[in-house]
């Protein structure tokens, strides 16, 4: 017999940045981060975990294809999960599997991205957080949300804040062992349904230096990185729980903008410098992205879209509202039309891809 739960995840674009951890086994971060978790139409990831007796041993494939579990990240979430694992009873099938038995149990793991991994941004947060969902559905494990987000973060630490629809923080909490260290949601996605994200797919040459890797040089060597952490950040939690709360677009713009510039700034104060934005050779398109974006929404008077760039090429640009992303959309197209000489790809906007 095979038992099997699937659960799908979307992934989120944080708006105040996590750069940096103070404990790297446990994923505890050295500032709080604020994320908004896309429709699932966007960006997300469907996973089916399965449980039997013939399974001999922990299993997964992502998209197609199998990969190692061997990485301490995974074990770390599944000995958490088999901990707070309870009876599991299938009346149809006449099987149960007894709390204890959940030790011996292995479980099969199948995971898809809705969005080319090649893209670079099939990502581990909702990957993670998807894995974290589905496996403890299928333990019975009863703990609520936060519970589980603290257990997504040990597989990846944005992957927390995927637990949650809407609007999240991650309180990068003060305890050691990390107990603390949860995403909560500041508001649900009804809360400010104007916004639209169009993401700006660029195709990425050379591989990028992977976030984790990233940002411990980040912590080890960048002389800014701690007056983020101490003194930046925590004022633009404060603001932009405020902006969110009002609905205030222009606040929230300004320091979505300022906040992935300083994050893109630390990573260029890092040694060896760290140029997530450019080291595809697309910085150019990107760059015109920005300036663009800035012209026009001096242009209008009052902003009308923010951007925020991840550990990445790509742009993920935040409209006020559905006129504005429709002449966004306009313009880009117009300047940096897909599968152009600009070597930008696609557009990502809901469950369309132009
Ligand atoms: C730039 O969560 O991928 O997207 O915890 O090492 O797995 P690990 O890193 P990860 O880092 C994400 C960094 C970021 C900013 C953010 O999502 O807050």
């Amino acid at each position: 017999w095979v038992m099997a739960v699937t659960a799908q995840t979307p992934t989120n674009i944080a708006v105040i940045k996590y750069w940096g951890k103070r404990d790297e086994s446990l994923i505890l971060p050295i500032n709080d981060s604020i994320s908004i978790t896309l429709d699932p139409a966007h960006l997300c990831t469907t996973t089916s975990v399965a449980v039997s007796p013939s399974f001999t041993h922990d299993r997964m494939w992502l998209n197609g294809k199998e990969i190692s579990l061997s990485g301490g990240r995974f074990q770390n979430c599944l000995r958490e999960l088999r901990s707070r694992a309870n009876d599991v009873e299938d009346v149809e099938k006449g099987v149960k599997i007894a709390k204890k038995d959940w030790d011996n149990m292995h479980v099969h793991i199948v995971s898809y991205n809705n969005f080319p991994t090649a893209a670079g941004l099939a990502s581990s947060a909702a990957g993670l957080a998807c894995l974290v969902f589905s496996l403890a559905k299928l333990m019975n494990v009863k703990e609520d949300h936060s519970t589980l987000s603290a257990i997504a973060r040990q597989g990846s630490g944005s992957a927390c804040r995927s637990l949650y629809g809407g609007f999240v923080k991650w309180i990068m909490g003060k305890e050691e062992n990390g107990s603390d260290s949860i995403a909560v949601q500041l508001a649900d996605e009804k809360h400010w349904d104007d916004l639209v994200i169009i993401i700006a797919v660029v195709s990425s040459r050379q591989k990028e230096t992977s976030s984790t890797s990233g940002m411990r040089d980040t912590v080890e060597t960048s002389a800014l990185v701690e007056h983020r952490a101490k003194v930046v950040v925590p004022k633009r939690i404060i603001q932009m729980e405020e902006a969110i709360k009002n609905r205030d677009f222009p606040a929230f713009a300004a320091l979505t903008c300022a906040d992935s510039n300083q994050f893109h700034a630390v990573a260029l104060d890092t040694c060896p410098p760290i140029f997530y934005m450019n080291d595809t050779s697309h910085r150019q398109v990107l760059f015109l992205i920005i300036s663009r974006v800035e012209k026009w929404n001096r242009f209008e008077g009052t902003p009308q879209v923010a951007y925020t760039f991840d550990a990445g090429p790509n742009a993920v640009l935040i409209s006020r509202d559905r006129k504005t992303a429709a002449l966004l959309l306009q313009r880009l197209l117009f300047y940096f039309p897909p599968q152009s000489e600009t070597d930008l790809n696609s557009y990502v906007i809901g469950d369309k891809t132009i």
